[in-house]
């Protein structure tokens, strides 16, 4: 921390009298995964199923985050960690705010998502592996990104020239490749209902 001199405000409303007020748990839900795996469109999904029933949430999604927030970065191992840990103190806002927050990106090493478990309570932080084989992703390619990737024209792409670090105990994991997008939603849908984060 650069600043000194600081003292933290504590205003009158809590996070505990939101959740009240708006009737269910704040969370992250954070979808990590190779890029074209689906983390952004479960996520989208998951979050008009939740939306409609008159949940608050919001959706941060790695791609539109690094066109403002997250502009000056790029996909060095240390920008990466930088991203995430933005994206991180975000959520950690958003469930302040009462919000249930899905997080879609990379987030290629397992110590960066592991800083974010650990800047949150208890149970605010949902670890969902977005699974789906590489060659799948690579056949998917719906930017054209592995295509460049291999040509050389993208270097450090994940899973091609640069790792991607699988979860080792996530709360939950939807594999892509086997499963469609209404399994992945209900699953993720499921598993809030049963850990009483949403009635
Ligand atoms: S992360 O690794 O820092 O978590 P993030 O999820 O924000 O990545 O962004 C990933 C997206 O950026 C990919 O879906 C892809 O569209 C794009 N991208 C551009 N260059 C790269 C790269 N070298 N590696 C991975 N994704 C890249």
């Amino acid at each position: 921390m650069k600043s000194k001199n600081i003292v933290w405000h504590t205003g009158k409303i809590s996070k505990a009298i939101r959740q009240r007020a708006y009737g269910h748990k704040s969370a992250v839900i954070w979808l990590t995964g190779l890029s074209g795996s689906g983390k952004s469109t479960i996520a989208a999904e998951a979050e008009e199923r939740l939306f409609t029933q008159g949940i608050n949430t919001y959706r941060l999604d790695g791609d539109n985050i690094r066109f403002g927030l997250n502009q000056d970065l790029g996909f060095s191992q240390a920008d990466r960690k930088e991203n995430v840990r933005r994206i991180g103190e975000v959520s950690k806002l958003l469930i302040d705010a009462g919000i249930i927050t899905f997080a879609s990106f990379i987030s290629p090493y397992a110590a960066d998502r592991e800083m974010v478990r650990n800047l949150l309570d208890d149970g605010e932080f949902i670890e969902v592996y977005v699974k789906c084989d590489l060659a799948e992703c690579e056949k998917r390619d719906p930017k054209g990104l592995y295509k460049k990737a291999r040509n050389g024209e993208i270097k450090a792409f994940t899973g091609i020239s640069d790792p991607y670090e699988e979860p080792e105990n996530p709360e939950i994991t939807v594999e892509t490749d086997t499963m469609d997008l209404e399994e992945c939603t209900e699953k993720i849908i499921q598993y809030l209902r049963e850990n009483h984060y949403i009635s």
